[in-house]
């Protein structure tokens, strides 16, 4: 081999090696969601095929934190939404659930600030309307006080 066949040779080794060394990188850096600690393939499947979608809407944008696991409330950050169905029509949820403040005036809304000091009702004019009528008709369906 000439010199600069040895050279060609050295280069072209060194591409295949980078090469074969970013896929192998690539690899590690993905995260399987079903290799992380704690999760369990059918216990995971099992609660999204059986939770009906306004409740897996509710789910996904965090209001179980404020309105408890089982939406009856928390004593600090907010509300029984078992209430909501008779305070509200679809039209006017929806809208609530857009604007929250819109709504802070009503007189009904002064024990809610008493005893959820500091905690805001967040604006959820970001998601689709679709979905947030989707969220209203599970709220309002649903049974017991
Ligand atoms: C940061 C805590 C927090 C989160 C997250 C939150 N809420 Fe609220 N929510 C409150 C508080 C506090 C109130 C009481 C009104 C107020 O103080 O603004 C309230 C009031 C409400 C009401 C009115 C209750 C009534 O008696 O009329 C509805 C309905 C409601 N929330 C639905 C939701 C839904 C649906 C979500 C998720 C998409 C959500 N909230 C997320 C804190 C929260």
């Amino acid at each position: 081999m000439t010199n600069s066949q040895k050279w060609v040779t050295v280069v072209l080794a060194a591409f295949i090696f980078l090469f074969i060394l970013s896929d192998i990188l690539k690899e590690d850096t993905i995260i399987r969601h079903d290799e992380m600690p704690g999760y369990d393939t059918q216990e995971y499947n099992e609660e999204r095929v059986q939770d009906p979608p306004g409740l897996t809407l509710i789910k996904q944008n965090g209001c179980l934190a404020c309105h408890g696991q089982d939406l009856r409330g928390n004593p600090n950050l907010g509300p029984s939404l078992y209430n909501a169905k008779k305070h509200w029509n679809r039209d006017e949820l929806i809208n609530y659930l857009r604007n929250p403040g819109d709504y802070s005036r009503d007189p009904r809304f002064d024990e809610y600030k008493n005893q959820f000091r500091n905690i805001m009702m967040p604006s959820y004019e970001n998601l689709d309307v679709k979905d947030l009528g989707i969220i209203a008709d599970y709220l309002l369906g649903l049974q017991g006080e």
